[in-house]
């Protein structure tokens, strides 16, 4: 009997009866292995896809063989992992199990929103269960972990990665955060229908300079710990199994190799048990940075900071035994680290099957089932923001006689499901815009222009879209981004709609002055819509709308559903203003009220402070009507609750939902506080006519922030509160905190 059987046999019989004490288990496991294969487990290598499966390259199977690979990046498919587990389990000495691993990050087959629009929905139920098809779809391919969710919080809209998160707010991106996780986690790992969640990218990520990507930060540790350290401390609240480490640095430190980030704070501090991914090469990047001199320095900064994983960098397999032998990376990390990756191998039950994930049936009967699409369909409708509705020029009549449907996203089935679609197929799958509407409209309403390209100076196209709108009685445009134009490495210093597609826009309103004319938007950050706002009656932000998004999309147009999106992150009047977020700073020179334009005050002398869209923003088909503020009491005490409540009525000719948002505001601390402060949210349905209560609990939990000692508690004193619709609003309500 080859020995690997033996020890595998051994495994078992540690495993029965014990199946909840995972680390007796993993320490015997351990107690067989060398150092060497203890180093195994931290690396990740992979291949890439083609047509028909993954195509892995014969070192790395020799790396399997060897003991030397714990995780592979990008494989996938019953066949491919098959093989390639097979490998692991039957011809490597131990036969350690492979953890499988690749980017489903809204959705894996089926589709969603980008998350930038997922999190406009503000829906933590659909966000849950977008996440949970997503696992469904990927674990059938073998998958057993995602990285995802990003949730760094972005105030940035150059940076293409803005797309992948939940936006500028820390209240929201920490919801988010717990809402993916326990989607694609579920409550037992060790179902193979579960995978790992990944917190990506620890972090401050979404503070590059200038927006442009992987550039440097440089926060104050007050900025990082009020900011952009909460959804990581939620993500870890809700039991996410791992996280990445980013590629940018930290106040001179790269994230990778941030012992004060990794260690004192996502270890000490949060007592993180899971294990730290690099994001791909980001250790081998330290030498770039200008932070290690060699690679070998690289392997020894990252695991002595805390990285438990290589993801692609070669760097743990090639040097980790010598540092360990010569005394510069202790064995007691690379035992803690080889550890955490055993466990979340275990959770999953993969020493009790390691081909538990690997289902032909499961294969063939998950992908794109049709509650998947009708969920995908639901979401995207309500991840899609109503920006603007002049004269209540939406929603459309079926009765109209002719609709020009114009632009080159019309016929789209390829950007429509956006960056980071996964294995979403981008041909044959995703319904487009214009056949969403062939569900409302005969043939004969629909007329067609594609008009120009979506980037270019071409302008030759225009002249027949013109013509093609004089004939229609409406005019729907179909406008925005290519999917490529965010994403990672896709920052953008021009934030309008590119190409010429404004110019179209132009002549076809010149050609129409009296129409109604609708822009629907697919793209992946805050645009600057000043020329458009303007020239159209209505925009339709649908973000990019996943398989389903054409669909979903006539369904707003034509008023079977409501939209009830709004934004969470800030759409600037110009890139000018950028970074612009709803909850800034006041300065010592605030405009005042009466004179926005006064001398010698934190203003522009060409634009007004204020954005175009502001966080929060999102219409409705109809109307919502918000009563004066009711507090429980004016006095916060440490050991009780306060409650605020506002009647919400449906004052309109549709029934809704509405994103019901609770704002505070600290008005004097010992450092300063943002003007404004996100605590809390609710969506609400009400038939017209309906008024509902909607009552929030405010606690000290709800008011305690970093100060500049990095002491985490409340300050006593005068708080301003709000419940309203959107961001854009003043303060007329106080209650105060006392001791
Ligand atoms: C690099 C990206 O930054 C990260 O988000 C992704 O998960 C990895 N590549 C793996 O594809």
């Amino acid at each position: 009997m080859k020995l690997r059987f033996l020890y595998l046999i051994l495994f078992c019989i540690f495993s029965h009866g014990f199946s909840q004490n995972y680390e007796a288990k993993v320490d015997s496991i351990m107690n067989l292995m060398t150092l060497q294969e203890k180093i195994g487990q931290t690396v990740m290598y992979g291949g890439h896809w083609d047509q028909t499966g993954p195509v892995v390259g014969t070192d790395n199977r020799k790396y399997i063989r060897e003991g030397n690979m714990g995780a592979m990046l990008n494989a996938m498919s019953v066949k491919g992992t098959r093989d390639l587990q097979k490998i692991a389990v039957e011809e490597s000495r131990l036969g350690i199990p492979l953890l499988f691993g690749y980017d489903v990050i809204h959705g894996h087959r089926t589709i969603f929103p980008i998350n930038l629009g997922l999190s406009a929905s503000w829906d933590l139920k659909m966000v849950e269960e977008s996440s949970r098809i997503a696992a469904e779809e990927a674990s059938a391919e073998g998958l057993h972990w995602t990285f995802a969710p990003m949730i760094d919080v972005s105030r940035e809209p150059r940076w293409g990665r803005i797309s992948e998160g939940a936006g500028e707010d820390v209240y929201l991106n920490n919801e988010m955060a717990k809402a993916y996780i326990i989607g694609f986690q579920g409550d037992d790992l060790s179902k193979p229908n579960t995978i790992l969640a990944c917190a990506k990218h620890y972090v401050a990520y979404g503070a590059a300079q200038a927006g442009r990507d992987y550039h440097t930060v440089n926060i104050g540790e007050g900025e990082l710990r009020n900011v952009y350290l909460p959804p990581f401390k939620a993500a870890v609240d809700a039991g996410v199994e791992t996280f990445m480490s980013a590629f940018n640095e930290l106040n001179g430190v790269p994230t990778s190799g941030n012992k004060f980030t990794l260690r004192d704070i996502l270890r000490d501090e949060w007592k993180f048990d899971g294990f730290v991914v690099s994001d791909y090469t980001s250790i081998n990047e330290m030498i770039k940075h200008g932070f290690a001199k060699d690679s070998t320095d690289t392997a020894r900064i990252a695991m002595n900071a805390g990285v438990d994983m290589d993801m692609m960098g070669h760097v743990y397999r090639l040097h980790l035994k010598k540092l360990v032998e010569e005394g510069k990376v202790s064995g007691g990390y690379i035992n803690d680290a080889c550890k955490r990756i055993l466990l979340a191998k275990y959770k999953l039950g993969l020493f009790d099957d390691p081909y538990r994930y690997i289902d032909k049936n499961r294969e063939n009967t998950t992908k794109y089932k049709p509650e998947f699409l009708a969920k995908a369909r639901e979401i995207a409708a309500a991840s899609s923001v109503l920006l603007q509705n002049k004269n209540d020029a939406l929603p459309l009549s079926k009765d109209s006689k002719k609709i020009a449907f114009i632009g080159p996203l019309v016929k789209d089935e390829y950007d429509i499901i956006g960056n980071w679609a996964a294995k979403g197929d981008r041909k044959g799958k995703a319904v487009s815009i214009f056949e969403g509407i062939s569900e409302y409209l005969n043939p004969y309403q629909m007329l067609y222009a594609k008009g120009c390209k979506i980037l270019g100076e071409d302008e030759s196209g225009l002249e027949e879209a013109v013509s093609i709108s004089k004939q229609a009685e409406e005019i729907v445009l179909v406008m925005g981004e290519g999917h490529h134009m965010s994403g990672e490495a896709a920052s953008r210093t021009n934030l309008r709609i590119p190409g010429v597609q404004t110019n179209l826009i132009k002549r076809i309103r010149e050609a129409n002055p009296n129409k109604k004319i609708i822009l629907v938007l697919m793209n992946g950050r805050p645009l600057n819509l000043s020329a458009e706002v303007d020239l159209v009656d209505a925009i339709l932000e649908v973000w990019f709308p996943g398989t389903m998004g054409g669909a979903a999309t006539a369904d707003l147009l034509f008023g079977k559903v409501n939209p009830s999106g709004k934004l969470t992150v800030t759409f600037p009047r110009n890139v000018g203003q950028v970074p612009i977020y709803y909850n800034m700073k006041n300065t010592g020179r605030p405009i005042p009220d009466y004179n926005p334009k006064e001398d010698y005050k934190s203003n522009y002398i060409d634009v007004p402070n204020t954005p175009l869209f502001a966080f929060g923003h999102g219409l409705s088909y109809t109307d919502f009507r918000y009563s004066g503020l009711v507090l429980s009491s004016k006095d916060l005490s440490f050991s009780n609750s306060i409650t605020a409540s506002v009647e919400v009525s449906n004052t309109g000719n549709y029934d809704g939902h509405e994103i019901v948002q609770l704002y505070i505001h600290d008005k004097v601390g010992s450092t300063t506080r943002p003007v404004k402060e996100l605590k809390g949210f609710r969506k609400i349905f009400l038939k017209k006519g309906e008024t509902k209560t909607v009552t929030f609990t405010i606690s000290v939990e709800d008011l305690k922030f970093y100060n500049s000692e990095m002491a985490y508690g409340v300050e006593t004193g005068e708080f301003e509160i709000a419940i309203t619709p959107s961001s854009e609003f003043k303060f007329k309500h106080i209650f105060n905190l006392i001791d």
